[in-house]
């Protein structure tokens, strides 16, 4: 992603649903100007305690509560694009992106290829799946898919996480993500003034996920 941006000559960047500020910590080692927004606390908390975090704008809050503001590119990464499950609210984040876009800024986003239906494989077997969660030691997580609605252009997956931490104490978390069709997502860019550059296959994800390069126009 750094690289993609830098092929565009921005130097500054605004990263909604940053988490722990991965993307944004990236970005500020090679210089860029960086705000972050995430409305989860703990997530933000940790972004702002990594060393030179103080070299960034890390909001905690909506993508509304960082404007008004300008930058050269907007990025969502991971599944931030697909966190906005309703059409109206989706369309909503799209038009505030490219307020904070002058004309040729980029909007770039991952989004899951629909027709792959990932959530399938989620939770597969309703087995838990182990990793290190570092200070937090060894977690057991396991998935369990709720409900899917298949709409027209959208198929909207909920499911429950619960992650059971080594100590016994269980976090559980309830989300729905929108697996939105390629020519859904390419029309609600052109209706928030975007001019769709580029449908790149995600390095980390081939063939199971779009990279969506938007131009504001
Ligand atoms: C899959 S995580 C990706 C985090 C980060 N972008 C990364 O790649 O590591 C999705 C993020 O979107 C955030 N999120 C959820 N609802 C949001 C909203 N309405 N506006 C902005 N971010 C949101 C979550 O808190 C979470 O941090």
């Amino acid at each position: 992603m750094p690289t993609c941006l830098m092929s565009w000559g921005a130097r500054s960047a605004l990263d909604v649903g940053c988490g722990t500020g991965v993307l944004g910590h990236m970005l500020l080692e090679r210089g860029y100007r960086v705000v972050g927004v995430e409305p989860a606390g703990a997530m933000i908390e940790r972004a702002r305690r990594v060393p030179g975090a103080d070299r960034a704008r890390w909001v905690h809050g909506y993508l509304e509560d960082a404007l008004p503001v300008k930058v050269d590119a907007v990025t969502m990464t991971a599944n931030t694009a697909m966190v906005f499950a309703d059409d109206d609210q989706w369309a909503g984040v799209l038009q505030r992106c490219r307020a904070a876009l002058d004309v040729g800024g980029h909007l770039v986003f991952e989004a899951r290829i629909r027709e792959v239906e990932a959530w399938r494989s989620w939770g597969e077997k309703g087995l838990p799946h182990q990793f290190d969660a570092g200070h937090y030691g060894q977690v057991s997580s396991s998935t369990t898919i709720d409900e899917v609605t298949h709409r027209a252009q959208v198929d909207l997956v909920t499911f429950t996480n619960i992650d059971e931490l080594s100590s016994g104490e269980q976090i559980r978390a309830v989300s729905t993500l929108a697996f939105r069709s390629r020519s859904s997502i390419e029309a609600a860019l052109g209706v928030a003034g975007f001019d769709v550059s580029e449908v790149r296959d995600a390095p980390d994800r081939p063939g199971r996920q779009w990279v969506f390069v938007a131009r504001a126009i």
